[in-house]
């Protein structure tokens, strides 16, 4: 079974990794300066094939890894391969929270010297070991981890820690081109609809709201925009989509998305007046944007009709459809791919870089939680430029 899966792993790698050109690249470069020679690289993030490429780039740098996934995401096959290749992982697909937690603190007690963090959970166990003082630094990878290192765990972090959602590269590279794209494609891929000339209402005009409206409009959809802050619901009006509030374009819109962060943009004020057939889509972190739990308490029936389509009936002889259950639509459904693999090669780009910066002149770097140095970011964007061979 084992072999199988390493089978099948490496035969989803070679693609993957044919398709991502700056870690191609960087990885030889690691290959002769080898930056990581005596470092341990605990990591907590997704184990899918992306994840698989950063780590035997890491590795070729003279890293010893130690890793685990993030809970319910994790691929036995991409395990069975880093395992294969003398890496030590934790996790399995199936895992509770509770074996997530303890594979956690199985990294946690390898005693890493640089730690890989998604949403903060390393640097958080690491604090509650007390084991810090081989910790040179390390590298966090999204927006709510760097709420905690900034916050809660800000007196606990006595090293430097790059936060790469910070980046510019990243918001334009996967918020704005990368979540546009895939929430666009797993739309049709859920519901099998057409886009052009259909009427789409985006909440949020940050970066994720940008894309979706900018992909939407691109396949001849027809978009309004959503949007609290006035000097955005400016740059949305400039960009050329109709701008208006939730509840004026209640019975306008065939398809609303939420692109926020933030809990409740869609409530029941809105429940009341959208129009008949209207479907309720997220792409926002949490959970949280449309409010399922008063739209089930509104509902007078309700029937999954496919997978990750819901049809709920309200009263006055009107329904709505939720796909995926309000959770983030461009992971839900049948093989969804996520983020494409170029906006994760650039994202994996700046993890390299940064975690090389940490490895070889930590002591350049301020303590505790700070953005990716100017440098790196001009350095990749302009390897990111030559690749796409932007000049033809
Ligand atoms: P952002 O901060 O750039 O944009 C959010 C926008 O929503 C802001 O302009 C804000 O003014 C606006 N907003 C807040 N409350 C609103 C309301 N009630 N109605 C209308 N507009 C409102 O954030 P970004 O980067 O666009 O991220 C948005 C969400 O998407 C976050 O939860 C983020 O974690 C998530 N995200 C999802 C990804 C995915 O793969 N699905 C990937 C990256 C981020």
């Amino acid at each position: 079974m084992s072999a199988e899966l390493v089978a099948r792993a490496t035969a989803r790698l070679s693609w993957i990794r044919s398709r991502m050109p700056l870690l191609a690249a960087i990885r030889e470069q690691f290959a002769e300066e080898k930056p990581f020679t005596g470092q341990r690289i605990g990591m907590s993030l997704h184990l899918e094939p992306k994840t698989a490429v950063l780590l035997e780039t890491l590795a070729a740098g003279g890293a010893e890894i130690v890793a685990t996934g993030n809970h319910g995401s994790t691929q036995d096959d991409v395990v069975a391969y880093l395992r294969a290749q003398g890496m030590t992982i934790f996790g399995t697909r199936d895992d509770t929270l509770d074996r997530h937690e303890k594979n956690v603190a199985g990294v946690v007690a390898a005693a890493p010297t640089i730690l890989l963090d998604n949403g903060a959970d390393l640097v958080a166990g690491v604090a509650q070991s007390g084991q810090t003082a081989q910790i040179v630094g390390g590298t966090e990878e999204t927006t709510s981890g760097g709420y905690r290192l900034r916050a809660e765990l800000a007196d606990h972090v006595s090293y430097p820690v790059i936060v790469i959602n910070d980046s510019p590269l990243k918001a334009i590279g996967e918020n704005k081109h990368a979540v546009g794209q895939s929430v666009v494609e797993s739309f049709m891929r859920i519901t099998n609809l057409m886009v052009p000339g259909r009427r789409f209402v985006v909440a949020g005009y940050g970066w994720c709201g940008r894309g979706v409206a900018h992909y939407l409009r691109a396949l001849g959809g027809k978009v309004a925009v959503v949007e609290v802050d006035e000097l955005k619901a400016f740059e949305a009006a400039l960009d050329g989509y109709r701008v208006a509030d939730m509840l004026d374009l209640a019975e306008w819109g065939e398809i609303f998305i939420t692109a926020t962060g933030h809990p409740q943009v869609l409530g029941a004020d809105f429940f009341e007046r959208v129009a008949d057939g209207a479907m309720l889509v997220n792409c926002g972190h949490f959970p949280w944007e449309i409010d399922v739990a008063e739209l089930r308490t509104l509902a007078t029936g309700s029937a999954v009709v496919d997978t990750a389509i819901e049809l709920i009936e309200l009263p006055g002889n009107r329904h709505v459809i939720l796909l995926a259950d309000g959770r983030m639509m461009n992971l839900a459904g049948r093989e969804p791919k996520g983020n494409s693999i170029e906006s994760m090669d650039l994202g994996f780009m700046l993890q390299a870089m940064s975690l090389a910066r940490i490895a070889t002149a930590a002591d350049t770097l301020e303590l505790g939680a700070q953005p990716v140095p100017d440098s790196i970011n001009r350095e990749i964007a302009r390897r990111m430029l030559a690749a796409m061979k932007a000049d033809r």
